[in-house]
């Protein structure tokens, strides 16, 4: 298929890479700095614009992968009516680019993308369309880029959306705030990198309830407290600590003597 790349950031970097290594073809990069465009443009072997009026009308699926407060005002600078118009965003609905192409729909990477990391990381692909004659088709793109492809309409990415929150973003947060405590009291964060891939791990095999460790779960007040004088002038990771205790106690029913 040929393809056109709306965005020169993350995702747009992340599935030019994946369009190509799959056999597609990008004819077109179209983003606001020719300094951002260049690169990919030569690394993928396509032309670049950062005019909207010189977007390339000749391809089959345009994927529009902008931050998410532009795409509701793209239609202000971009119609490609008649045209496969595709964004990548988990909490903006299909329709966001009617706008811009009756022919618009979803292709949602549900994965934490950054340009700079290699290789691509596994991608599931939650696809939606406004027309249901499209769902098809952005179904074959997404199934020439990864194994896994989903079917979700706006309520059900926006859940997808909500749970990669907590799952990443707030576990990578939590990562921030250790790795800060260890450098500040001298220990190697890096000591732990084991015990994050076992928990992880574990998922594949074992739904989180039951892989459950650690003194809140065992109702070990005397630790719990020995934890919290530490962490004393560690105002948000105190805070979280005892958020986190409270819960774990509570979910599992545990009781203090
Ligand atoms: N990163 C992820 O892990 C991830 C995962 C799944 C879905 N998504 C979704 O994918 C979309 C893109 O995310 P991203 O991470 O690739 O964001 P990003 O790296 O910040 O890239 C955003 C792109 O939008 C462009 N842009 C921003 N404001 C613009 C404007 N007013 N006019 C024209 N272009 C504008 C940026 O241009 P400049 O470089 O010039 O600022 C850049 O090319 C978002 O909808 C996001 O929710 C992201």
């Amino acid at each position: 298929m040929k393809a056109v790349i709306i965005g020169s950031g993350n995702v747009a970097t992340a599935m030019g890479d994946r369009l190509l290594s799959a056999g597609h073809a990008i004819v077109q990069i179209a983003a606001r700095r020719a300094e951002a465009a260049a690169p990919l443009a030569q690394k993928w072997g396509s032309a670049y614009t950062t005019e909207w009026e010189r977007v390339d009308r000749e391809a089959d699926i345009y994927i529009v992968a902008l931050s998410d407060r532009v795409l509701p005002e793209l239609s202000k600078h971009l119609s490609l009516s008649g045209r496969l118009v595709v964004h990548t965003a988990g909490a903006a609905p299909a329709a966001v680019l009617r706008g811009v192409s009756e022919r618009c729909g979803v292709l949602y990477p549900l994965q934490s993308l950054r340009k700079e990391m290699r290789p691509v990381p596994e991608l599931p692909l939650l696809i939606d369309a406004c027309r249901s004659e499209d769902l098809p088709v952005i179904e074959g793109v997404a199934r020439s880029l990864s194994r896994l492809v989903a079917h979700a309409d706006d309520a059900e990415r926006l859940r997808y959306h909500v749970a990669a929150v907590v799952v990443n973003n707030f576990t990578n947060h939590l990562y921030t705030l250790a790795a800060d405590f260890c450098r500040k009291e001298g220990i190697d964060f890096g000591l732990l990198l084991p015990i994050i891939r076992e928990t992880a791990a574990r998922l594949e095999s074992h739904p989180p309830k039951e892989t459950q460790t650690g003194p809140a779960i065992r109702g070990d007040r005397a630790t719990v407290e020995k934890h919290l004088d530490l962490l004393a002038n560690y105002h948000d990771l105190k805070e979280l600590y005892q958020l986190f205790t409270i819960q774990i106690e509570a979910f599992y029913g545990v009781g203090h003597p």
